[in-house]
């Protein structure tokens, strides 16, 4: 374990996280370019058409570069491990940032769509810069928009990219905290949810989303079967997280 990983706070690019939170809030970026740098990282340094080194290459780049909020490594593996129990065909994320969660996705899920729903236009354009790169830009598409902009990016999800009753058998919700629960049940009531399928939800210890962990421990055993894995905020060990995986029982 090196001293980037135990003294996460004397990081510079950690506090100007904290500093830019509210432009985070507002746009999806910290507002200091770190996350076109980032694609700019990956085209100079990792292998074309290579996964795990484009992986890797945003791995170290968070690392001792500049923070990025993806799921990162340790939480990464909880969730390739999700992906791989629910082994789908079709995998929606909610939250692309930088194309981190839906590339380990697709690498976990060799023969899955991806769609990853994404509120900032900017944050897409470096997710397709970074997938381009990986060399999967044909299984994973990014969506502008949000499922909580009155039926609009659901209606799009329906008619372009054949969202339908039961199809999705993987959701990895990791975008406005505030919004967890609320976006979980807009899919649920359109009955995409197949029985079975498996819903990974990071941030649920830090920065926290109560209504979404409060549901999913009333559900337990009715509609849901969850496990809360305990981990670490991303790139560190010291601040704890959890991510919550639920199977869904219809
Ligand atoms: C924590 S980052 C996602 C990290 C990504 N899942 C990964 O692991 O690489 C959160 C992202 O959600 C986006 N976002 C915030 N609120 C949103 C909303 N209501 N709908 C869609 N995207 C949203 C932000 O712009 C940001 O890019």
């Amino acid at each position: 374990m090196n001293l980037r990983q135990h003294l996460p706070l004397l990081r510079w690019s950690v506090l100007r996280t904290g500093i830019g939170i509210r432009n985070f809030n507002r746009t999806g970026q910290v507002g200091d370019g770190r996350e076109t740098a980032a694609a700019d990282y990956v085209e100079a340094n990792a292998r074309r058409g290579d996964i795990d080194s484009v992986l890797a290459t945003i791995d170290e780049y968070a690392y001792a570069k500049s923070f990025l909020v993806n799921i990162g490594d340790e939480k990464g593996r909880l969730l390739d491990a999700a992906v791989r129990r629910a082994d789908p065909r079709l995998a929606l994320e909610l939250g692309t940032y930088c194309g981190y969660g839906a590339l380990r996705i697709a690498r976990a899920a060799p023969s899955a769509r991806v769609i990853s729903v994404e509120l900032s236009s900017a944050n897409a354009e470096v997710a397709r810069r970074i997938w381009a790169h990986a060399g999967v830009a044909e299984r994973i598409t990014c969506v502008v928009g949000t499922i909580g902009d009155g039926g609009r990016t659901l209606d799009l999800l329906r008619d372009e990219y054949d969202f339908a009753s039961g199809t999705v058998d993987f959701l990895f919700i990791d975008h406005d905290k505030n919004a967890y629960l609320a976006d979980l049940l807009s899919i649920i009531g359109r009955g995409w949810l197949r029985r079975g399928a498996v819903v990974v939800a990071d941030n649920v210890g830090f920065p926290g989303s109560p209504k979404y962990r409060a549901y999913m421990r009333e559900q337990q055993g009715k509609a849901w079967q969850t496990v809360e894995h305990r981990t670490h905020m991303e790139y560190q060990k010291l601040v704890p997280d959890l991510v919550v995986e639920s199977q869904y029982l219809g």
